[in-house]
């Protein structure tokens, strides 16, 4: 253990009952996307008290906090994202949700309290820095268009040369962190069909064009894009998730509308994805005598993480916490819109490992019983910091 590691981790423990104070009050009160009013004021008022940061309010319910040090050298930002969900919390804690149908299922309440734990202890750490420390804290990740791209709108990445993020994970183990090089999560784009047949009575269906058998011809074949059309060792989810059509049992419905859901991991494949979509729902429909109508809504873009950041993360883990706490994972097909900041900057998303079975924190993410091994904050900040020392020490 380096003298830098013992710093750390003494300092991460002097802190760990304000991070945990911190994480049980954002989970008292928790706010839902593009309405985190209160976690936004708590934040900056904290970050006020930590003295040495420039804030600032770039949208309404973000705060952004830099750390000038007046000495040359690179700018490195972090970030958290705050939102929580509309889900009614089944969790019996003191500290569960005192918010009707709104819960901090995903673990954003810890992630805002690990990079506040991090921008305390930074803040005295600033005569051994150099360049510039931005801390993003960033409303709305669960709501597309997302606040990752607003702040990015807003010019929170102007000079900025690395960016850094990380998200508390249940499958993962407490005490590891996770890291995954290049594509590590999906560009979770929606598409909506209809299918316009004519309808009629379902005693006579040669006298219509039944929108019903032709939605599910247009459902069993779009399968046939990921299993027939696209490389197999690409990865491509394509998922009809809502179904509605028809009144009656004896009508034959004029139209049937289908919505869902493409995962793709690569950008170039991502891009070809509404042409061969829309190229099955024509076929089946001309085939059938039907028309229809075709939408396809972009979501996040793919987080794809920088090998040479991925690697500084991992060192990181190594050097600070130990080689058997590292985790090389496995991409995943959920969206994350950190992906926002990466393209303006090199980045890396890392994940802190909470899953404990004994604290019956492993249940899945957006699920009302989920919750967080605290402990693993601790795991987390101690990243952050080594990874601000790693990038931003100064050469003495
Ligand atoms: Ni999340």
């Amino acid at each position: 253990m380096t003298a830098l590691t013992d710093r750390i981790q003494e300092k991460v423990d002097w802190l760990f009952p304000q991070l945990v104070a911190w994480r049980r009050h954002f989970h008292e009160h928790p706010e839902l996307s593009f309405q985190e009013q209160e976690t936004a004021a708590f934040v900056y008022d904290r970050l006020a008290d930590f003295g040495g940061y420039e804030l600032s309010r770039p949208t309404e319910t973000s705060v952004v906090a830099r750390l000038i040090t007046g000495r040359p050298g690179p700018t490195l930002a972090l970030r958290a994202d705050m939102d929580a969900l509309p889900i009614q919390e089944e969790n019996a804690l003191d500290f569960a949700s005192k918010i009707p149908g709104v819960m901090h299922a995903c673990g954003h309440d810890g992630h805002t309290a690990m990079l506040l734990g991090a921008a305390k202890l930074l803040a005295e750490q600033r005569s051994s820095l150099r360049g510039e420390l931005r801390l993003f804290f960033q409303h709305a990740e669960e709501l597309f268009p997302g606040g990752g791209q607003q702040l990015v709108d807003a010019g929170v990445m102007e000079g900025v040369d690395t960016v850094v993020g990380a998200h508390l994970g249940s499958s993962l183990p407490t005490g590891k962190i996770g890291v995954c090089l290049g594509a590590m999560m999906a560009a979770p784009d929606t598409f909506s069909i209809t299918v316009v047949g004519s309808g009629g009575h379902a005693a006579h269906p040669n006298q219509t064009v039944d929108s019903v058998a032709i939605a599910a011809q247009v459902i069993t074949n779009l399968q046939h894009i990921v299993a027939r059309n696209i490389d197999p060792l690409d990865s491509i989810v394509v998922s009809v998730t809502q179904l509605q059509a028809g009144t009656a049992d004896n009508v034959i419905p004029g139209s049937a509308w289908m919505g869902g859901t493409v995962r793709s991991l690569d950008p170039a494949l991502r891009d070809s994805m509404p042409q061969r979509l829309e190229r099955v729902v024509r076929g089946i429909c001309e085939a059938h005598g039907a028309h229809y109508s075709f939408e396809y809504r972009r979501g996040y873009r793919p987080v794809i993480n920088d090998a040479t950041v991925t690697e500084w993360v991992a060192e990181v883990v190594r050097s600070e916490l130990g080689g058997e706490h590292l985790e090389v994972i496995r991409p995943s097909m959920g969206g994350e819109d950190f992906s926002a900041y990466q393209q303006k900057a090199p980045g890396s998303f890392f994940i802190v490992g909470s899953g404990n079975p004994d604290l019956e924190s492993d249940f899945p993410h957006h699920h009302p019983r989920f919750t967080i091994d605290e402990a693993a904050m601790r795991n987390g900040v101690v990243v952050f910091i080594g990874l601000v020392h790693k990038i931003l020490a100064t050469a003495s």
